[in-house]
C-alpha cells in the first residue's frame, strides 16, 4: 500500500511522461521514445492505482492484466500491418465498454448511494454522461471496424431526417438523464440501460453514414471520444490521472481529426455529425480516352532515362510489402545521380503516417520523404512518376470532377510529371470506390502486377 501523497506524485509523473509521449510521436525521429515514455507511464499508473489506498483483490486484478497482456501481445504480433486500423478501432470500442461498465458499477456502489444533495446529482451526471460517450464510442467503433475490414460496406448510408431522428434520441436521452437524476436508490438503472440501448444505436448510425473517403477522420474521432469515454469513467472513479489521461487522448485525437479534415477538404463538424453537409456521393463522370501499359523491361529504361524521379506510394505498396525492393531501387537510382525522393499524401494507406511506419521499416531516409505540399510544385519538373499501389490520392477528378465522391480531398498531382507509371494488378478502383482518370492521360502507363513482384523485376533490368 502507499500512502494517497506517493500516489498523487507518481499520477503527476506519470501524466508529464504521456504528455512527453505525445510530443514525441509527432516526429518519425523522436517517435521510438515517445512511445517508449507512454510505456512507462503507463505501468506507473497501473502501479500506483492498484497499491492505491482502499483497492482490494489485488490477486483479481493481477490476473486480469496477467490475461489481457498476453491477449494483447498476441494479437498485436499476429496483426498485419494493413490492418492495423482495424485494431485500433476495436481497441477503440473497448475504452467506450469499459466506460459503460464502469457507469453501471459505478451507480450500482454503495459510495455513490450513500452521497447526498448536490455531489449526488453531480456525480449521477457524470455517471449518466460518461456512459452516453462511452456507447456511442462503443458501437461506432464497431461499425469503423467492420467498414475497415470489409465487413460492412464502405458507402455511407443515408436516408432523410436522419440528422432529425439523431437530435430527437439525444432529446429522449436528456429527458432520460432527469429522470435517472430525480430516481431514489437504484431506481434509476432502467433509465440508464435504455439511454444505453438509444446511444449505441446513435453510435451506429453515425459511422454508417460516414462514407469510406471519410474513414481515416472518423477513426481519428472515435479516438478521441475514447479519450473523453476514459476522462469520464476517470470522474466517476475520483481518478485524477484518468481524467487527464483521457483529456489527453481526446484532445489530441480531435487536433487530429481537425488537421486530417483540412488535408481532405471535409467540415470537420460535417464528419463528426455523420455526413452532415453536402459530401458528394456520385461515381464520377464517365472518363474517355485510351489505357495504354509497359513492360517491366520498358519502366526499367525510362528510369535509366530519367534524372528525376518521385515515387507514390499507397495503400498497394502496403499489402505487397514492396518497401524492401523499393528502397533497393531508390539506393541504386541514388548511386547514379538522380535524384529519388517519396511523395507522402496524409491519408495514404489506411491509417495516418501508414506510408511513413513502412518506409522507416525499410531504412528509407527521412530526409527523402516529403509530405504532398512539398512535392507537389516540383511535379512539372519531374521526369518520372511511379505510382506505387496508390489510386485516390492521385485521382484528379478530386480536383475538376464536382461528381466524384473525393471531389475537393487534396492529391498528389502525379499528372503534371513528364511520365507516369502507375503499379497496380488491374483497373479496380481504390478505397473511395472511384475511377480514376489518371490512368486514362496520355502521359501515364500502366505496370499491372503485384507491385513487389513488379519492383524486383524492374530492379533487375536496372
Ligand atoms: P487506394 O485508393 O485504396 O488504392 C490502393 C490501390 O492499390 C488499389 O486501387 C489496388 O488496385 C492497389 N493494390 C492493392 N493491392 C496491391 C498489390 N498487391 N500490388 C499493387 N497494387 C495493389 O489507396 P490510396 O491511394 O493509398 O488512398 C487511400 C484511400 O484510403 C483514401 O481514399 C483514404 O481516404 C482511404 N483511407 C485512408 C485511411 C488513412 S488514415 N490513411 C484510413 C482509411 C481509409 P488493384 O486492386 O488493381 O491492384
Amino acid at each position: 500500500m502507499i500512502s494517497s501523497q506517493i500516489q498523487l506524485a507518481s499520477y503527476l509523473f506519470a501524466s508529464i511522461l504521456f504528455i512527453l509521449s505525445l510530443g514525441g510521436l509527432s516526429s518519425q525521429e523522436s517517435a521510438k521514445r515517445g512511445v517508449f515514455f507512454g510505456i512507462v507511464g503507463m505501468i506507473i499508473a497501473m502501479v500506483s492505482t492498484i497499491l492505491g489506498q482502499g483497492v482490494e483483490g489485488h490477486i483479481y486484478i493481477i490476473a486480469a492484466i496477467a490475461v489481457a497482456s498476453v491477449i494483447g501481445i498476441l494479437v498485436a504480433r499476429k496483426v498485419e500491418m494493413t490492418s492495423m486500423p482495424q485494431l485500433v478501432a476495436i481497441l477503440h470500442s473497448f475504452v467506450g465498454l469499459a466506460a459503460v461498465l464502469v457507469g453501471f458499477g459505478s451507480y450500482l456502489d454503495p459510495d455513490t448511494q450513500a452521497l447526498t444533495g448536490a455531489s449526488h446529482t453531480i456525480h449521477l451526471v457524470e455517471i449518466f454522461i460518461g456512459v452516453f460517450i462511452g456507447a456511442i464510442t462503443f458501437t461506432g467503433s464497431i461499425v469503423a471496424w467492420g467498414k475497415l475490414d470489409g465487413k460492412i460496406r464502405s458507402k455511407p448510408l443515408l436516408y432523410p431526417g436522419r440528422h432529425l431522428v439523431n437530435i430527437l434520441l439525444v432529446i429522449i436521452c436528456i429527458v432520460l438523464g432527469v429522470m435517472f437524476a430525480k430516481a431514489s436508490g437504484t431506481d434509476g438503472m432502467i433509465y440508464i440501460y435504455i439511454m444505453t440501448a438509444i446511444a449505441s444505436f446513435i453510435g451506429i448510425m453515425l459511422v454508417m453514414a460516414i462514407g469510406g473517403a471519410d474513414m481515416p477522420v472518423v477513426v481519428s474521432m472515435l479516438n478521441s471520444y475514447s479519450g473523453w469515454a476514459a476522462a469520464a469513467a476517470g470522474f466517476m472513479l475520483g481518478n485524477d490521472l484518468l481524467i487527464v489521461t483521457g483529456a489527453l487522448v481526446g484532445s489530441s485525437g480531435a487536433i487530429l481529426s481537425i488537421i486530417m479534415c483540412e488535408a481532405m477538404n471535409r467540415s470537420f463538424w460535417s464528419v463528426i455529425f455523420g455526413g452532415f453537409g453536402s459530401t458528394p456521393t456520385g461515381s464520377g463522370k464517365e472518363i474517355s480516352g485510351e489505357v495504354t501499359a509497359l513492360n517491366h523491361e520498358e519502366v526499367a529504361s525510362l528510369l535509366d532515362q530519367a534524372q528525376s524521379i518521385v515515387i507514390v506510394p499507397g495503400y498497394g505498396m502496403a499489402v505487397a510489402k514492396a518497401q524492401f525492393p523499393i528502397y533497393q531501387m531508390v539506393e541504386h537510382l541514388r548511386k547514379q545521380g538522380k535524384e529519388v525522393r517519396f511523395g507522402i499524401h496524409p491519408v495514404a494507406g489506411r491509417l495516418p503516417g501508414h506510408m511513413n511506419v513502412l518506409l522507416a521499416e525499410a531504412n528509407v531516409p527521412y530526409d527523402i520523404v516529403l509530405e504532398m505540399e512539398e512535392i507537389n510544385d516540383d511535379m512539372p519538373e519531374t521526369d518520372v512518376v511511379l505510382v506505387i499501389g496508390a489510386n485516390d490520392i492521385v485521382n484528379p477528378g478530386a480536383q475538376d470532377d464536382p461528381a466524384s465522391p473525393i471531389y475537393g480531398m487534396p492529391v498528389i498531382e502525379v499528372w503534371k510529371a513528364k511520365n507516369v507509371i502507375v503499379m497496380k494488378r488491374s483497373m479496380a478502383t481504390g478505397y473511395a470506390g472511384v475511377q480514376n482518370p489518371l490512368f486514362f492521360k496520355e502521359n501515364t502507363n500502366m505496370l499491372y502486377g503485384d507491385a513487389k513482384d513488379s519492383v524486383v523485376k524492374i530492379n533487375n533490368y536496372l
